[in-house]
């Protein structure tokens, strides 16, 4: 894994411009946060707040209208190549090319980074087979079923050993069972790794299982909340559910959140 090094977001804004209309839309009004290395982050909003839009720029696609996001002094819309292998983000679709076996779709990134053929080749296997599908090597994407895909996917990010992982409502369009096996899968994987995850969902639910913390967010996207589950127990999930669920709704912090 590359040094760990936080995250800092200050004063981030992004003001997008309709192509066709020519309107401003606002997906980020303000952002101001800072996450650890090694925290594992969830991250809860209305369609439509900015979360995506948030990730774009954490992975260097979009640059802020205002404001940073830095890491290690550095941010990934200035220096894109710089950070090339630190962040892996598994989406919403598994993003799988289709004419490549699973073994190939995941050594696509290490192919990316130059490293020699032999060892491509025993990290993707090493990965697919640590994710469940080490009979499944050789199978083309239409072969495997959604979550077998998704299991693709993680294998694919994490084989480029990135400092930091994001999820963008990877797990949400799977069945109950599988997606919180393998929502538990990629968290324990970052953990094991010393990784960042930040997991973007709409289910508080799963939020919730994930450990760390919640940044609840607005619309558009303010830190609505910052909510550290380590200070609630067992007992405390119904009400850490309805108060965040209130904090969503009405677009500004439940009192029971604050501490
Ligand atoms: N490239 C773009 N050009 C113009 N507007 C955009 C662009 N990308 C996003 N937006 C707008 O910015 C706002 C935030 O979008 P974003 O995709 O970040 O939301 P989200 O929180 O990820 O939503 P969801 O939960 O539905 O995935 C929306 O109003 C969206 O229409
Ligand atoms: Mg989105």
């Amino acid at each position: 894994m590359s040094a760990p090094a936080p995250i800092e977001v200050a004063g981030l804004r992004k003001v997008y411009r309709q192509t066709t209309t020519g309107e401003a839309v606002t997906a980020i009004q303000q952002l101001d946060f800072r996450i650890e290395p090694g925290e594992v982050v969830a991250i809860v909003g209305q369609t439509g707040c900015g979360k995506s839009t948030f990730f774009d720029i954490l992975i260097g696609l979009e640059a802020p209208t205002a404001g940073s996001i830095e890491i290690g002094g550095r941010t990934p819309y200035g220096d894109f190549d710089g950070f090339r292998g630190r962040i892996a983000t598994v989406f919403q679709q598994d993003r799988l090319l289709p004419w490549r076996s699973a073994l190939d779709n995941v050594r696509l990134g290490l192919e990316m980074l130059g490293l020699p053929e032999a060892q491509q080749v025993e990290r993707s296997r090493e990965w697919l087979a640590r994710l469940g599908l080490g009979d499944f090597l050789q199978a083309y994407p239409h072969e495997l079923s959604g979550g077998m895909r998704q299991r693709v996917a993680i294998a694919r990010a994490f084989a480029v050993q990135p400092g930091i992982l994001l999820a963008d409502e990877a797990f949400g369009h799977l069945d109950e069972v599988t997606a919180s096996q393998l929502r538990d899968e990629f968290v324990g994987l970052a953990r094991a790794n010393g990784a960042t995850a930040v997991l973007i969902t709409h289910q508080l639910e799963e939020a919730i299982g994930i450990g760390n913390r919640i940044l609840v967010f607005g619309k558009p996207a303010t830190l609505l909340a910052d909510v550290r589950l380590d200070g609630y127990g067992a007992d405390d999930t119904a009400l850490l559910r309805e108060a965040i669920q209130a904090t969503l709704q009405t677009n500004r912090i439940d009192p029971r959140l604050l501490q």
